[in-house]
């Protein structure tokens, strides 16, 4: 069946940069979509850096900026995480190693089974679920990284030979840092500390590594690459390359009337951190997922890596008793992170929110 429907297959968009001198049509985003139509606008406040080791000192000021932050934007910039700068230049570059080894040996990994069958993990596209859907100009490789049980070591890079061991260092890293997060959540929410942190604990949740590569692309003005979306976990941690911005994010509130794109700006060493969907539903809209894009560079090729924090795929994920009362009825339904994810890869094909379906 799938042969008789090409377009489910995409080309892996770095083979296709390098032979093309402008994106093939089923790239093209609509007029009112393309990065240039807009040009970022100019941040009406910054993105706050909150530095984490005074945070989890429960140092006042640092709360403040966290609340601050996640009021305004959904996200913010993580100094003092507690991992050095060598293991993030190690991470960014076994990531740089594995998108440029030879194609045959990426394809090992790959995340269709048989050549046809789309499944989550492994290396690729995002699923093509119709023919007119438009294509990011990005290829991926998805791994689960934890609970150790749930690890598919098959699909784990070889090569470069030290990919396995930086990952699970980062892995070990970024956890910490989630714990940190997701202590000072509750607490701004009034809740126990340990509310979302149990959740969240090793056997009842997951965490997925999404690693992109967004080639050099000769009409950065035509495409995106990652269109908009709010990401369904609970909270993500995202190293971003240095050398090269792209990431662009809407503020949740914002004043200008919505709709308009702010730069993420760079900062040497630090982590995003931004919350996600089940967040927002969990905390009854109290904290909002922030919607943001990648957008392409004619210069340079671009690398980020992802780790989200999913609840166990079976979970109820449902506004918290807590944070619903009278003066804040129940604003969210019920879904799990299975179904959740579902709509969410449907609707991002679409260029469409999941978030919608929920309220
Ligand atoms: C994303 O997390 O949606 C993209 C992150 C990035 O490439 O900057
Ligand atoms: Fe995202």
């Amino acid at each position: 069946e799938d042969h008789a429907q090409p377009w489910k297959i995409p080309p892996i968009v770095q083979e296709l940069a390098a032979g093309v001198q402008e994106p093939p049509s089923r790239y093209v985003v609509r007029d009112q979509d393309r990065p240039a139509a807009a040009a970022a606008a100019a941040m009406p406040e910054p993105i706050p850096i909150v530095d984490l080791s005074r945070l989890s000192a429960a140092e006042d000021g640092e709360v403040a900026k966290l609340r601050c932050a996640l009021q305004n934007w959904g996200l913010f910039l993580a100094v003092g995480h507690g991992m050095e700068p060598g293991l993030l230049a190690e991470m960014v570059q076994v990531t740089r190693g594995f998108f440029n080894l030879p194609i045959e040996e990426k394809q090992k990994y790959s995340n269709l089974v048989n050549g046809e069958e789309f499944r989550f993990e492994g290396y690729g596209n995002d699923v093509v679920l119709s023919e007119d859907q438009i294509l990011d100009w990005c290829d991926r490789l998805y791994l689960i990284v934890e609970p150790e049980s749930r690890v598919v070591g098959s699909l784990w890079p070889a090569r470069p030979p030290a990919f396995g061991a930086v990952l699970r260092e980062y892995t070990a890293g970024c956890r910490r840092i989630a714990g940190v997060v997701l202590a000072s959540l509750a607490r701004l929410l009034g809740l126990r500390e340990g509310r979302f942190v149990g959740m969240m604990s090793e056997g009842v949740a997951r965490t997925h590594a999404r690693f992109n590569y967004y080639p050099r692309c000769p009409r950065p003005d035509l495409v995106l690459g990652l269109k908009p979306h709010s990401d369904a976990s609970v909270i993500i941690v995202v190293l971003i390359d240095d050398a090269v911005g792209g990431l662009q994010v809407q503020k949740p509130n914002d004043g200008a009337g919505g709709g308009v794109w702010y730069d993420v700006p760079i900062v040497p060493n630090a982590l995003l951190v931004n919350v996600g969907d089940a967040i927002e539903i969990m905390s009854n809209g109290f904290f909002r997922s922030p919607v943001h894009r990648a957008v392409a560079n004619a210069e340079r090729d671009r690398v980020s890596l992802a780790m989200f924090y999913t609840l166990d795929p079976e979970k109820e994920i449902e506004p918290l008793p807590e944070m619903v009362d009278e003066k804040r009825p129940r604003r969210y339904g019920k879904t799990t992170t299975k179904d959740y994810l579902a709509v969410l890869f449907e609707r991002f094909a679409r260029g469409a929110r999941a978030m919608d379906t929920v309220k």
